[in-house]
């Protein structure tokens, strides 16, 4: 395969003594496309450096092509490449012949399989022999390379290609920083062959691709590609650039003779200067298992990517004796993380209404298991990230899900678009109550301006005014809630106050029973006494959160001051800027949202007014504070409103100017430089005392 667009090679079945019947005819076609898929994507993957599907789907594919060849093997295509490794060298660099080819590695994805692999083992062993030792290291997801000292003096540096032959890259080699160039404590030895991974770290790589941005150069689609083309760069001033590392996983000629464990044998290459992976020696399934759940808590504190563990017979000897299976070590698999980055059709895009308007794009996808977990849906957060995405309804898209991370299209594969698709436009009216959409200036967001009159915002609004931190209507459940709302029992916030005498149609609508209609109906008597900053921050004003609705509170005493506020007293209150006075002094003005208030007091809503203290007798005036680490009583915005209820001014950053700082769980870098400057440190404790008295 010379070119990724050139005709496909016409496969024959050539195969001797094979009836040419119809089913043979479909399963060599078959067998045909998964070929020529497979080595376009060689292609582009190797030679190009520049991939056409993600690494999941590429494995998918020679999968189907291994399980039809097992079923098949009288079928098997002459030019089928599950008996090549890489691919054919580029012709810019010197060919070199491997002294020992570089095979491959089988993969397990669960538990089972490990063990499964683990018994193929045993198969093959003496009675004497069973259960023998395993080495674990990580599987680094960077190129192999072979490198060759004689007498301690690096001389040869060569990728993997076909496995057979590779490219003679010794030069761009030369310039990885953390290889060694000569080994003193190898000086002796005529011949030193090491093997190992050569990589681009997760923040050199990032830092690559953001210059390659600005320059408006191509980026890479991820590390590994970054490597493999820093690698082959023809000029090594330019690969001397690129930040490449090498880890070694083996030593396939010259290895003292006294070491007889692959584990003694990487802690020697550690000794005589090469960086290895992080290893473990396990006796038993159960232990492998847990080096590899260990790998997966900690792989995102590695400063490399990984692609899962590699499990190999920790005795050289045994490996010996078990040898190779066509083009994989029958004492070796790589026990391979769940694919963290899959594709999948983005069937349609949606557009959902948040509690204050905001039109969300949410992508439907075609559903797909990504990190572990089925996902079938994904947010595209705003129309600005479609457009830099240019993402349509039925693009193929690659998704992305990492640890606890919500899933993310990360790449959408235009060149796989479908010939009819239309760029996405956003709605000129709300999907819900169809009132016009805004798309403001200086606003990400599109915005519904339908207001309160917008059944979603309605909803949105409801779910807030009972959440904990605004009414806390604990025992008014979200899914009681909607459905009340859906049945019309509740349009506004003022209609829960009402339920008590619609105790028959709770019980009707959703099969409640006595008991917890009373508890719904106690709960919402509870929250009838409140304070008047939850009371404001439960309005759902846009931009008035609850270190606003806090400061509000202070600066107005009671909730007449604050909505007969003009914009200039308002503006006067610490930390709300111009946007959020004017929403406020808006919000105020809104005949429905005066007639919602007045219900809510007339059904019971009260509280104590603050007391407004005189600028300049607050305990704090004329402080700075500064808050850090995690704290277990509150959030830190509330901690933040709290301390400037009192008089402080919170910042950011520590400096010799700083009066304290709060610092919670955790602190880290602030906390020292508190400690150096001499900043009094105060703890969670003492400042709960402080703003209680
Ligand atoms: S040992 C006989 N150890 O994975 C093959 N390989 O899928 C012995 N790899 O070509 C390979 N980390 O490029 C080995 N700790 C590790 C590895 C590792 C990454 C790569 C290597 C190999 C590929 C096979």
């Amino acid at each position: 395969m010379t070119d990724s667009t050139s005709p496909a090679p016409s496969h024959k079945n050539n195969s001797v003594g094979t009836q040419n019947s119809q089913s043979d005819d479909t399963v060599i076609a078959q067998m045909c496309t998964l070929i020529d898929a497979i080595k376009t994507h060689n292609y582009a993957y190797y030679v190009l450096d520049n991939p056409k599907l993600e690494d999941s789907e590429y494995d998918q594919l020679r999968l189907s092509l291994i399980e039809l060849e097992e079923a098949y093997p009288d079928l098997i295509q002459p030019d089928s490449p599950t008996n090549q490794v890489g691919d054919i060298p580029l012709s810019a660099f010197t060919q070199v012949v491997h002294d020992i080819p570089m095979l491959s590695l089988g993969n397990v994805f669960e538990y089972d399989d490990l063990r499964e692999f683990m018994r193929r083992v045993n198969d093959r062993l003496s009675d004497a022999q069973q259960n023998p030792e395993y080495e674990m290291e990580l599987k680094l997801d960077g190129l192999a390379v072979s490198l060759k000292y004689e007498r301690g003096q690096l001389v040869q540096a060569v990728t993997r290609g076909d496995g057979r032959v590779g490219e003679d890259i010794t030069q761009n080699t030369k310039t990885i920083r953390n290889l060694p160039l000569y080994l003193t404590d190898a000086k002796d030895l005529s011949l030193l062959e090491v093997r190992g991974e050569v990589l681009m770290p997760k923040a050199g790589f990032e830092r690559l691709n953001r210059l390659a941005e600005e320059n408006g150069e191509k980026v890479f689609a991820n590390p590994r590609n970054a490597a493999a083309g820093s690698l082959r760069q023809l000029d090594p001033a330019v690969a001397a650039s690129r930040p490449l590392a090498f880890y070694a996983y083996s030593v396939n000629q010259g290895l003292p003779e006294t070491i007889d464990t692959q584990s003694v044998a990487l802690a020697w290459l550690k000794d005589i200067g090469f960086s290895v992976s992080a290893v473990e020696v396990v006796d038993s399934p159960r232990a492998a298992q847990a080096y590899y759940e260990s790998i997966i808590e900690t792989r995102d504190e590695l400063p490399f990517e990984i692609d899962g563990t590699v499990i190999k017979v920790n005795s050289l000897g045994l490996q010996q004796q078990l040898g190779f299976l066509s083009r994989e070590p029958r004492w070796a698999t790589a026990y391979k993380f769940p694919a963290e980055t899959v594709m999948t059709r983005l069937n349609t895009i949606e557009w959902q209404v948040g509690r204050t308007g905001q039109l969300t794009p949410v992508g439907k996808l075609e559903p797909v298991k990504v990190g572990g977990v089925t996902v079938s849906n994904v947010t595209l957060h705003n129309f600005g990230e479609i457009q830099r995405l240019d993402v349509r309804a039925g693009d193929m898209v690659s998704v992305h899900r990492a640890g606890d991370v919500i899933p993310k299209v990360t790449r959408v594969w235009t060149d796989q678009r479908p010939e009819d698709s239309e760029p996405v436009t956003l709605p000129t009216n709300c999907p819900v109550c169809d009132s016009p959409v805004v798309l403001p200036d200086d606003e990400a967001l599109a915005r519904c301006t339908g207001g309160l009159f917008c059944p979603a915002q309605q909803q949105e609004a409801l779910i807030h005014f009972v959440s904990r931190r605004a009414m806390d209507i604990d025992g008014l459940g979200e899914r009681w809630l909607i459905s009340f709302f859906e049945h019309g029992l509740v349009k506004t916030v003022a209609d829960i106050y009402e339920l008590h005498n619609h105790r028959d149609d709770l019980i009707t609508y959703e099969k409640l029973g006595e008991k917890s209609v009373q508890n719904i109906i106690d709960a919402i008597e509870a929250s009838k006494k409140t304070t008047l900053p939850r009371f404001i921050y439960a309005l759902g004003i846009r931009g008035v959160g609850e270190g606003t609705a806090q400061n509000f509170a202070q600066q107005f005493g009671d909730l007449d001051s604050l909505m007969n506020a003009d914009m200039e007293a308002l503006i006067e209150t610490p930390d709300v800027g111009t946007i959020t006075a004017e929403l406020t002094y808006e919000f105020f003005r809104a005949q429905h949202n005066i007639e919602v208030i007045d219900k809510l007091i007339k059904a019971g809503v009260h509280w104590d007014n603050v007391e407004q203290v005189a600028a300049g007798d607050l305990p704090l005036d004329g402080q700075t504070w500064v808050i850090t680490g995690a704290l277990d009583s509150m959030a830190r915005d509330e901690a933040k409103a709290k301390l400037q209820a009192l008089g402080a001014k919170v910042v950011g950053s520590v400096s010799a100017k700083t009066t304290a700082l709060l610092a919670g769980d955790k602190a880290g870098s602030k906390l020292t430089k508190a400690e150096k400057l001499g900043v009094k440190v105060v703890s969670e404790d003492e400042f709960l005392g402080l703003v209680k008295s």
